[in-house]
């Protein structure tokens, strides 16, 4: 810098370089020093007294030039500055071109931030030293501003109830908030860094989830908002969170990451269950009267025939006509019973790919007991399985709640249509409709309508719960729902789900797996063996009226003529104290032969549990038992999953 400023000009620039200066009159050098933004000085290195200033000097510090040329480094700058800067001076050891920030104060006494840098001088007759200096003022307010919002987001971050995480393309963690750093068992958010999933949880399918999520959105550009994610937390109990992705661009709005905002929503969860459980209730109440009535028909049935078998005399040609009736019967309250009870169990299956013609069909009968005699019911189903990724008994629930609303909408009589259907859009949707020929609704009901609570019905007959639950359980399911209602015409709510393309699982998908039609292929083969016959025509009949094929011997050598080959059996089901060879010895041979066969016992006694060992797997069932009791434990005594037996829906309440 010293060589391209030609000194005399300097010099000259001293004293009479001015404002008032000609510009004509100025040279080069003296133009560029003066009319420079940027404040630059000359001063002496002996004495620190300026030697030259320019015009930005002057602006900036208030003085005058005059005042100015009197002055020395001394007047301007801190007293430890100039202490320091003689000391270097001294010493020799002031570099060219170092740049330093020096406090610098203005005649009004205001401090300006300035970072000067200083190249030594030859000037006549002495050393002196150029600096050239930027005000800084705005950078310094700049940076200030940056840690201000910095600071400010730091306390958002630390203070927003929820956890916060970002990653980068390559899902290692890159930053979090304190509550993600405690929910993963961290002191401080910093440990995060660096690490990904796989270090931060103990569950592999768990981190494996969380890392497909992320890629997909680092791969589509675009937000996966609030889903349901497990998290087992350090302690080893397992949370529900609520949680978005987003993801994060740079200037160029390339995807550099993932951000991950998530509560946890476990107690919620809870409370929803509850509430849900509240309603199934409230629903079943409703049912139980449709059930009490048909049971009370069923009964009459039963007991009439049988009144009427008991005096007839056995050869009669009516007489097994009766019979049928009777077993009929008794057949169809089993399958209330178990539909009753598969509605009213309490725990909520995962979520499956089922065919929603599948659900509608098999809930029919129980809708058709709802609603009773004066109501049609009409369908108009889709001509292809529709796949929907959903929780069965829920839409169930759906189903139910809807029906009971259009019931109650119709009390002259109408009719139900239940409509399902495919939806092509930008996506493809599938369609449940429920409509009624019902009284309608006003807009006033329409815009309350999934309030929780808000009943138009009087005190008893409605709870306002119907259409909340039906609202929670289609959105949980990443679902819509709409209403179309005419006063005096009838209502339509229609149901959006997500088509799913996952494949379904074989025995979801297949239709009529609630067995309502009663006319299933008996696919799976029980043989009983009891010596007791009455017992014996009580469980086949049970059996029988679940589809199942049964065998009866009364005794283990008749039971092992009955399965020679080809005889296709599934489960044996032996009385342990039996005259000739006991129970388990016939368990133990059949076991030999046809080593997956299930073995239920069934004694009034208890017996001790080494004669159980040596059958592995071998129920135990004491007498007396109910019918539902030995379909519960058939059921669970299958040791072939029920996917070998193409055609078998059968479904009992304990085996979801
Ligand atoms: N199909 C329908 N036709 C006419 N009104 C209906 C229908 N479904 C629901 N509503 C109205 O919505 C209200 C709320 O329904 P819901 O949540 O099931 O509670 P509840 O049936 O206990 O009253 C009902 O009270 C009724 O006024
Ligand atoms: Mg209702």
């Amino acid at each position: 810098m010293a060589d391209c400023l030609d000194q005399r000009s300097l010099a000259g620039a001293t004293g009479s370089l001015s404002r008032e200066t000609p510009v004509a009159a100025a040279s080069l050098p003296e133009l560029v020093f003066n009319a420079n933004p940027a404040p630059m000085w000359v001063f002496d290195t002996a004495s620190l007294r300026f030697l030259a200033v320019n015009d930005a000097v002057v602006i900036r510090y208030g003085y005058s030039r005059e005042e100015l040329l009197n002055l020395t480094l001394r007047e301007v700058v801190a007293v430890e500055t100039t202490e320091w800067l003689l000391r270097e001076l001294a010493a020799d050891t002031l570099l060219p071109g170092t740049s330093l920030v020096w406090p610098h104060r203005t005649k009004a006494g205001v401090l300006l931030p300035l970072e000067a840098i200083a190249t030594p001088l030859d000037y006549p007759q002495r050393t002196a030293w150029l600096v050239v200096g930027t005000d800084i003022t705005e950078r310094r307010r700049t940076e200030a501003a940056l840690r201000q919002s910095e600071e400010h987001l730091r306390n958002i971050l630390a203070h927003i109830p929820c956890g916060v995480f970002w990653k980068d393309r390559a899902l290692i963690y890159s930053g979090c908030n304190d509550q993600f750093a405690r929910d993963c068992g961290l002191s401080v958010a910093g440990e995060v860094l660096g690490r990904t999933d796989d270090d931060l949880t103990a569950c592999p399918e768990e981190a494996e989830l969380s890392h497909s999520r992320d890629l997909q959105v680092i791969a589509n550009g675009t937000p996966l908002l609030n889903i349901e994610e497990t998290r087992t937390r350090p302690d080893g109990t397992k949370a529900t969170l609520l949680i978005s992705r987003v993801p994060m661009l740079d200037t160029q709005q390339r995807v550099i990451g993932v951000l991950g905002v998530y509560k946890d929503v476990t107690e919620l969860k809870r409370l929803e269950m509850q509430f849900r459980q509240a309603q199934k209730m409230e629903a079943i109440g409703r049912l139980a009267g449709g059930v009490a009535h048909d049971f009370n028909n069923l009964l009459t049935i039963i007991s009439g025939n049988v009144h009427l078998l008991q005096t007839m005399p056995s050869d009669d040609p009516e007489f097994p006509l009766l019979l049928d009736d009777v077993r009929d019967a008794a057949e169809r309250a089993a399958t209330l019973t178990r539909q009753l009870l598969t509605f009213s169990r309490k725990q909520p299956t995962r979520p499956e790919v089922c065919d929603l013609n599948a659900i509608v069909t098999g809930f029919l009968s129980m809708l058709r007991r709802l609603i009773g005699d004066r109501v049609q019911l009409r369908t108009e189903l889709h001509e292809q399985p529709i796949p929907v990724k959903v929780d069965r008994s829920q839409i169930e629930q759906v189903l139910l709640n809807l029906a009971a609303n259009a019931k109650d909408a119709m009390p002259q009589g109408g009719t139900i249509t239940l409509v399902t259907a495919a939806e092509q859009g930008p996506e493809r949707l599938a369609v449940l409709r429920v409509s009624d020929t019902g009284c309608g609704m006003t807009d006033e009901v329409k815009k309350h309508l999934f309030e929780p609570f808000f009943t138009t019905k009087d005190v008893g007959k409605g709870t306002g719960l119907g259409l909340a639950t039906v609202y929670g359980i289609v959105q949980k399911a990443c679902g819509t729902i709409g209403v179309d209602s005419t006063v005096g015409v009838g209502t339509t709510f229609t149901i959006r789900l997500p088509w799913c393309d996952d494949p379904p699982k074989a025995s979801t998908v297949l239709p009529g797996q609630h067995g309502t039609t009663g006319t299933r292929p008996p696919v799976r083969t029980i043989l009983i063996v009891e010596d007791e016959e009455r017992l014996r025509k009580m469980a086949r009949f049970t059996l029988e009226g679940q589809g199942f094929s049964v065998l009866e011997a009364d005794c283990a050598h008749t039971a092992l003529q009955l399965l020679a080959p080809p005889q296709p059996c599934d489960v044996l089901i032996t009385d342990m104290v039996m005259p000739g060879m006991d129970g388990r010895e016939l368990a133990t041979q059949v076991r030999s032969r046809r080593p997956d066969i299930g073995v239920v016992f069934i004694s009034g006694f208890v017996p001790n549990q080494e004669r159980l060992d040596g059958v592995p797997g071998a129920l135990f069932l004491p007498k007396p038992f109910t019918p539902l009791d030995l379909v519960k434990t058939v059921e669970r005594a299958f040791r072939r999953p029920p996917a070998s037996h193409p055609g078998s829906s059968w479904r009992s309440p304990a085996s979801s």
